[in-house]
């Protein structure tokens, strides 16, 4: 097992009567931003039980985030910080809102120029506002770790930014709320949940079975919950085992001392960048291609995956890597999200472009051991046009 430091500090409150205590966790003398996206938190019930519970608040508004949260969007709720001398934020909605509102806390006190610098030159950040979170959307974890990912309309960019300063104070789950997801979005939750375990399991063996366990518990409950919640987003009990799952997956818990990969996230986060494609769906797409080309290096890894995700124990090495990628493969589909480019109506071009950036950026060398350089991702998007 490699060294690691673990620390996670945000409290979780998790289920059906949990919002009423929102007002305990906000300190009453504060004024406090409520953030928001495009409304959904109208139509599911959440925004007046948010209302209610800070009733005694002097409680501000600002709406409008995006999927995808922008820089342009986000900077105009931190004017409205400076206008208003605001000093709590809660993020009410999915991982967009939650994200924004991370860069928002951070921008606000931000005194080194333009706070895109954040993502783009990874500045080290030494204040932001204090926040919480009111999750409706179990997907990306941000409900408890420490990154934003900000999208910047000007320059087509998609960039993650990570700060201890960012941990969320409280997150309230919702699977109540998330009874209200589009079916589309659902698939879009277990997808990313069950890609943030892959990330942080399938690089290559270090004598951390107690990890690789917690991990393949998470991916067997998405398995097994995650078309239920598909099929029926207002089954509580499948929507809760999905939420915690997805917080799960992405809270440190699984990192800690083994190696990680994140390839399948940078190169996704191009994908969306160009072409808007909802995050889950870009990683369902380069993760299958990912394995094809480094079948050889992740080998050990897959093996184990496939004999204890897919209970895959007959034939040679590669048959089995090849069955667990198409079991793989088959899961997303049966939630309707499709892996290959030419799916999107994405073409080749697109791969020009994004081995172009990653070149402009710099000796590119991503994954558990630096081994997807510019030709590995050229090799990883190729295998799925
Ligand atoms: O904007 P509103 O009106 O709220 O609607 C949203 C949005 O249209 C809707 N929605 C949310 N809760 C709902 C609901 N609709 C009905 N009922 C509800 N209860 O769902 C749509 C998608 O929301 P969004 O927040 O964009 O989805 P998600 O939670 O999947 O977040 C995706 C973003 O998170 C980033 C992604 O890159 C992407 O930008 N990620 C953040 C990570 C992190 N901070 O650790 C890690 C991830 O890998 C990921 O990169
Ligand atoms: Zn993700």
């Amino acid at each position: 097992m490699q060294d690691f430091e673990f620390h996670n500090p945000v409290k979780i409150l998790f289920g059906k009567e949990q919002l009423v205590k929102l007002s305990d966790h906000i300190p009453r003398e504060q004024r406090v931003l409520m953030i928001y996206g495009g409304g959904s938190i109208f139509r599911n019930g959440v925004y007046k039980k948010v209302i209610k519970a800070l009733k005694k608040h002097d409680l501000f508004e600002f709406g409008g985030i995006e999927p995808n949260p922008t820089y342009e969007t986000a900077m105009k709720a931190v004017n409205l910080i400076k206008e208003q001398n605001i000093e709590f934020l809660l993020a009410v909605g999915g991982g967009s809102v939650i994200d924004a509102t991370k860069f928002i806390a951070a921008a606000a006190l931000y005194t080194d120029g333009d706070p895109w610098k954040m993502h783009s030159e990874k500045k080290v950040i030494n204040a932001s506002l204090p926040f919480g979170t009111v999750l409706t959307l179990p997907a990306t974890g941000s409900e408890m770790n420490k990154t934003t990912v900000m999208s910047r309309k000007s320059t087509d960019e998609k960039l993650a930014f990570a700060s201890p300063l960012l941990y969320p104070r409280f997150s309230v789950l919702l699977p109540e709320a998330a009874g209200f997801l589009p079916p589309r979005q659902v698939a879009n939750g277990v997808v990313d949940a069950y890609v943030h375990v892959i990330e942080q399991y399938l690089t290559y063996p270090v004598n951390a079975p107690l990890q690789d366990r917690f991990a393949e518990s998470i991916l067997l409950t998405l398995i097994e919950e995650g078309p239920k919640a598909y099929a029926k987003p207002s089954d509580y009990e499948s929507m809760s085992n999905l939420m915690w799952c997805a917080t799960m997956a992405l809270n440190g818990l699984i990192q800690c001392g083994v190696p990680v990969d994140w390839s399948v996230h940078n190169i996704g986060h191009e994908i969306t960048a160009f072409h808007g494609i909802d995050h889950a769906r870009t990683l369902a797409i380069v993760l299958p291609g990912l394995w094809k080309t480094l079948k050889k290096e992740k080998k050990e890894k897959l093996l184990q995956y496939a004999e204890r995700i897919w209970h895959i124990t007959g034939g040679t090495d590669d048959e089995r890597i090849n069955n667990a990628i198409e079991k793989t493969v088959d899961f997303f589909g049966s939630l309707g999200v499709k892996t290959r480019l030419s799916d999107y109506g994405i073409g080749r071009e697109t791969i020009d472009r994004i081995i172009s950036r990653f070149k402009k950026r710099g000796s590119l060398k991503l994954g558990d051991r630096g081994l997807v350089t510019p030709v590995i991702v050229r090799k990883i998007l190729e295998c799925q046009l």
